[in-house]
């Protein structure tokens, strides 16, 4: 069995998965409540945090696998990219787990993991695709294939999730600004606002959003309090369905291009309903399969960094010792 861990933002998780990582047998999530009174993720606060946390995160992993430790025979761990600090905590932690029993350790690069979450959502799946990683610091598309990721494209800017939680907030709405402006677009009209979607003609799959926000801005600039409020479900709408018709716009372009049998879509804008209703619409006229995880493997967790650890070579003991963890 494999154990894996994952602390690179401000989640603290470990996961119990099957040999070959295709079944998790447990996936635990602390999500750290001590950066809410900062409206935004403290590195600081996040890495001490992870350091109380992670040994009772990795016991609840055991327990609720009904596993032992004895029985672990790797220890995957995500060594980058994230916050430096909070890497550390569980690079450290799953070296003292791996070294004390002799086992391999398996560093795996956080967006790899994020892609590896369609693996534990569809056990048949196999590369290649294209895949859409969606969230509150990264919008990238990918080719996987059996010889990795390759970079086709991300955002030049704000990621989906930030452009998102940055409109809400614009907009008077809660933080996760992603479903609080689902929910205020209920009754709303996409179309009545225009709102643009940026590199439209552009052969190229980078994204940008900040003009989508700078767009928003002078519209609210333009309504008094009471206007705000009457067309709030419509600006919503538009507002959302512009990072809608973004991504799927892209991930569509890369699966022609890439003449992708599969396409992948993970992070936490992947929960998104109309950008589940859009693709499933356009891939079922295309005949092209459709993986989007549940939430819970889609925004972050461990269990993804051990489907993961299955395509990533291990460093055998004692060798890990002096591997380090990167930010970027
Ligand atoms: O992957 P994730 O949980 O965390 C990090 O980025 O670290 O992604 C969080 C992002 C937030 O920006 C949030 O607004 C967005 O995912 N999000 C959604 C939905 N649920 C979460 N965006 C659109 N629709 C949703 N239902
Ligand atoms: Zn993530």
């Amino acid at each position: 069995m494999i154990l894996s861990i994952e602390t690179s933002c401000d989640d603290t998780c470990a996961a119990v998965l099957e040999p070959g990582g295709r079944r998790a047998l447990s996936n635990v999530v602390h999500t750290q409540t001590e950066h809410e009174r900062y409206g935004g993720v403290v590195p600081e606060v996040a890495s001490r945090a992870h350091l109380e946390r992670l040994d009772g995160v990795v016991e609840k992993a055991l327990a609720d696998a009904g596993a032992e430790l004895d029985q672990i025979e790797c220890v995957a761990v995500t060594v980058r990219p994230g916050l430096i600090g909070a890497l550390l905590v569980g690079l450290s932690s799953a070296k003292g787990l791996a070294f004390a029993r002799k086992l391999p350790l398996i560093p795996v690069n956080h967006l790899e993991g994020h892609v590896a979450a369609a693996y534990l959502a569809d056990r048949e799946l196999e590369p290649p695709f294209v895949a859409l990683i969606a969230s509150g610091g990264h919008t990238a598309l990918y080719s996987v294939t059996g010889d990795g990721m390759d970079l086709l494209g991300q955002t030049l800017d704000d990621a989906a999730g930030e452009a998102l939680d940055k409109g809400a907030r614009m907009l008077g709405l809660g933080f996760p600004g992603g479903p609080a402006i689902s929910k205020a677009a209920r009754d709303g009209d996409p179309s009545r606002y225009g709102f643009p979607v940026a590199l439209k003609e552009k052969s190229n799959l980078d994204f940008s959003f900040s003009g989508l926000k700078t767009s928003l801005l002078y519209k609210l600039k333009a309504l008094d309090e009471d206007e705000v409020w009457e067309e709030l479900p419509h600006l919503a709408a538009g507002y959302e369905s512009a990072v809608v018709e973004a991504l799927s716009r892209k991930l569509l372009r890369a699966a022609e291009l890439y003449d992708a049998p599969a396409l992948v879509v993970v992070g936490g804008v992947a929960a998104n309903a109309s950008l589940r209703q859009r693709l499933e619409r356009e891939c079922e006229g295309l005949g092209t399969k459709l993986v989007v995880p549940p939430p819970e493997l889609c925004t972050d967790n461990a269990a993804m960094i051990g489907a993961a650890a299955a395509t990533t070579p291990a460093v055998l003991y004692p060798d890990y010792l002096s591997f380090n963890a990167q930010s970027v």
